[in-house]
């Protein structure tokens, strides 16, 4: 029976794992981290145990595996079908916690998963995992929107900080949830940790939210902390939906930004959706001042 601080994380030097890794080592997690042989993007932590893969070998997965209870996958985008064999070896090896790559939108919700085919490819491995439940594996997807704090300054909240420009989707009142790095980080820890949340929240997915708020909102804290008015275009998010073959970036922006609210994540709890994890309501303004000053915009 593997031990329940023993943590395993693929995919951990990318976005997601700068964050999820120091806050799983901070709450005294036994981490090990694994890499791919050739990988170029490993960064070490000092802390944790490392290993590698070529994701090839199942029998070097189970045994890289086992005396693990919870693998955590943060796998880029792009090679999310990895996980299946990471899955297999994780019920061969033992393991009781899966913890997919999801991070994202709303992959529960039709009117979003079947837009873009990176969606699709995550309901599949949740698909995959229920039918591993009967194993005694079973797992916990977090949906967290856009990742807000880590989103605002690369523009993904269509907004140029640096210009002093915005473009305004759809009016800009449309609310929507919002996850920053460290509540995502907070949401794994806890299902790690916390035996009475592992069991709260198994087999389903939840939110982190950090902020609930709109495009206008935000626009409104850069302008104060600027102390000045930027220059905005107004845009109509029925371009992005109408396109033969949608781009992802808009998509992406359409599902947080578009008048279709569909990352209104207390509105799709109150119609008896999803839960939950994290609700931080936190000061939208505070929270665009430190990113604005942590980047020196
Ligand atoms: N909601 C948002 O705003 C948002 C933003 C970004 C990401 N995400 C989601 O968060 C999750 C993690 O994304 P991320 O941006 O953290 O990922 P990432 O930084 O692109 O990559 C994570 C890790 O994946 C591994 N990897 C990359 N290419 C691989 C390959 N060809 N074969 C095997 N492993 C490979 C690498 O690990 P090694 O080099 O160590 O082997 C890499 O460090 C994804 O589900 C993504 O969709 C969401």
């Amino acid at each position: 029976m593997a031990s329940n601080n023993r943590v395993i994380v693929f995919g951990a030097s990318g976005n997601v794992g700068q964050f999820v890794i120091p806050a799983l080592h901070k709450a005294g997690v036994d981490i090990t981290v694994v890499t791919r042989t050739e990988s170029k993007t490993a960064s070490s932590y000092d802390f944790a145990r490392t290993a590698t893969t070529d994701y090839a070998s199942q029998s070097d997965l189970v045994s890289i595996i086992r005396g693990h209870a919870s693998v955590i996958s943060l796998l880029s985008a792009g090679v999310l079908e990895l996980q299946r064999s990471i899955i297999d070896a994780a019920v061969e090896a033992g393991a009781t916690l899966f913890i997919p790559s999801e991070f994202g939108h709303d992959t529960t919700n039709e009117d979003v998963s079947r837009l873009l085919p990176v969606f699709g490819a995550k309901a599949g491995i949740i698909e995959y995992l229920r039918e591993k439940e009967k194993d005694g594996l079973s797992w916990t997807g977090i949906i967290t929107a856009l990742f807000f704090d880590w989103g605002l300054p690369l523009g993904a909240f269509g907004i140029d900080f640096k210009a002093h420009k915005a473009t305004v989707w759809d009016g800009g009142d449309t609310l929507f949830s919002a996850a920053n790095m460290d509540d995502i980080a907070a949401s794994v820890v806890s299902l790690v940790t916390d035996a009475s949340a592992r069991e709260r929240y198994k087999n389903q997915h939840v939110y982190v939210s950090s902020v609930q708020t709109t495009q206008n909102e935000i626009l409104a804290a850069a302008e104060a902390y600027v102390g000045k008015k930027f220059a905005l275009t107004m845009f109509d998010s029925g371009e992005v939906y109408a396109a033969a073959s949608p781009q992802i970036l808009p998509v992406l922006q359409a599902l947080q930004l578009s008048k279709r609210g569909l990352s209104d994540y207390q509105a799709r709890i109150d119609a008896g959706h999803n839960r939950f994890i994290i609700d931080a309501k936190r000061d939208v303004r505070n929270v665009v001042n430190r990113v604005l000053e942590g980047n020196q915009l």
